[in-house]
């Protein structure tokens, strides 16, 4: 059977920083520290007046066209993930696709355009449709193009709102891809839940605290569920394990879960029994309450050894590279988690060809997936291709009553012809309805 997987990624920030210690921390009157240690965010990014989702998607995509020598007709699907639509009838692709339009000749009169809404998970089930699209022979050799792309923003003085970010991650599904293949393995944890919505508002209502104990459960729930699928999920057998990431120390919390969870029976839960005993085992326990609470503390004394922190620091850690910087992206922050593991590896020279990835996906209402990933020969050209970090660099550093300005303009309190903090050059900006995406 062919493989079928990314072939290629651009991934595309909003050109705005918001600094969380410098400029974000003393407006709060909170220690810096709440953020860049707590949270593990340095940075948020935000899109500039004349960025929107659909600028920030069709700019990746466009880079991504060019970079793989693309012309319209090529593409047999566009799928745009997000959860910051603004169009409740016409779907975001079709406005990216009349962005891309503006550039080429031809034009994508017979692909397949479509919206997926799920919160965050929404970029990964975009992706599971275009495999399936691929698979099912549908795709008369055309790819597929899946841009996850959002303006994560929160009310001001929410708490979510020192993880907001932008940003779009476009990439390119196809037979032999460049970059990872996909396994056919799926697990799933799903349920009904209200900790996270936006009912027709342009900020959503989050019950933060329950929202971090529904993505620990659901994201277990999916863990079995692929492992009842036949998944491997033994932790020395990933090169990295990418998360949704609305924020590092989530994954921080998510990974020393899914770590003792996995080595539940394994070599390594034996390697340490002498260190920190073995885990707790239900029947032992009279009650749940006794039960979990034998299970946190086995997992923090596992969180403190040698051989957790330096699992963590090899399979995770590399992953929050992107999101430390950019805040949460919603449906592409998994994605750019992705991406920041491959960049670290390209970076340490690490020989990952073969390796696997296992990437935890994650959309609040509630839903977790855990699919496997096969990094495939390819991946360090199309990662080198990259220009996240000088997009990251040549950010423009908000002050906090600019932040507010920006802030208001994206939750339409104000005028948009407020002044651009930063120029347009060779890109597609937002200029006003009806002249939508224009490229500058
Ligand atoms: P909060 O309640 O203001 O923060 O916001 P906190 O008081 O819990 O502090 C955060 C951490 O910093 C804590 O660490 C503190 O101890 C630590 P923890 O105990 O959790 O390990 N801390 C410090 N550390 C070092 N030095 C200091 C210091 N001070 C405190 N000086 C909250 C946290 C998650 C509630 C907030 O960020 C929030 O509401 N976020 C939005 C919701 C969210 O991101 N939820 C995550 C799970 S749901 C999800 O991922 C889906 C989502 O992406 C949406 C979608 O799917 O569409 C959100």
């Amino acid at each position: 059977m062919t493989d079928v997987g990314i072939d290629g990624i651009e991934v595309r920030t909003g050109k705005l920083k918001l600094d969380l210690a410098e400029t974000f921390a003393p407006e709060k009157g909170e220690e810096p520290g709440k953020y860049t240690k707590g949270l593990g965010l340095f940075a948020s990014s935000l899109p500039d007046v004349y960025e929107d989702i659909v600028t920030m998607a069709a700019n990746a995509s466009h880079r991504l066209m060019e970079r793989k020598g693309l012309e319209p007709e090529d593409i047999g699907r566009i799928d745009v993930a997000t959860e910051s639509a603004f169009d409740n009838s016409k779907p975001v692709s079709t406005y990216v696709a009349g962005c891309l339009e503006q550039v080429y000749d031809g034009d994508f009169h017979h692909a397949n355009k479509g919206e997926r809404k799920f919160a965050c998970i929404s970029g990964t089930q975009a992706l599971d449709d275009a495999y399936n699209w691929i698979r099912a022979g549908r795709n008369r050799g055309r790819k597929a193009l899946v841009i996850a792309t959002d303006t994560a923003l929160y009310a001001r003085d929410d708490p979510g709102e020192a993880t907001q970010g932008a940003g779009a991650v476009a990439m390119l599904i196809d037979e032999d891809p460049d970059v990872v293949a996909f396994s056919t393995e799926q697990g799933y944890g799903s349920a009904d839940e209200t900790d996270f919505l936006k009912p027709n508002q342009q900020f959503p209502s989050v019950d933060g605290k329950r929202s971090v104990q529904v993505y620990l459960a659901r994201m277990r729930e999916a863990l079995e569920d692929f492992e009842a699928a036949g998944g491997d999920t033994h932790p020395d057998n990933f090169a990295f394990i990418p998360f949704h990431t609305p924020f590092p120390g989530m994954v921080r919390k998510a990974a020393g879960l899914g770590y003792r969870h996995c080595i539940r029976g394994t070599d390594v839960e034996e390697e340490l029994a002498g260190e920190i005993g073995r885990q707790p085992r239900r029947e032992a326990f009279d009650s749940e309450e006794e039960y979990f609470e034998a299970v946190k503390e086995y997992t923090d004394a596992l969180t403190e050894t040698d051989t957790y922190t330096e699992w963590y620091e090899q399979t995770i850690d590399p992953t929050l590279d992107i999101s430390r910087e950019v805040g949460n992206w919603y449906t592409g922050s998994v994605h750019i988690a992705r991406a920041s593991g491959l960049k670290r590896a390209l970076e340490e020279g690490r020989a990952v060809t073969g390796k696997k990835l296992l990437v935890g996906s994650y959309g609040s209402g509630a839903q977790a997936e855990i699919h496997a990933e096969t990094i495939v020969e390819g991946w360090e050209s199309e990662i080198e291709a990259l220009n996240i970090d000088e997009q990251i660099e040549a950010r423009y550093d908000l002050s906090f009553e600019e932040y507010e300005e920006i802030h208001d303009v994206h939750n339409h309190e104000a005028e948009t012809d407020i002044e651009p903090r930063t120029t347009p050059e060779g890109e597609f900006a937002f200029d006003g309805w009806g002249r939508m995406g224009e490229r500058k």
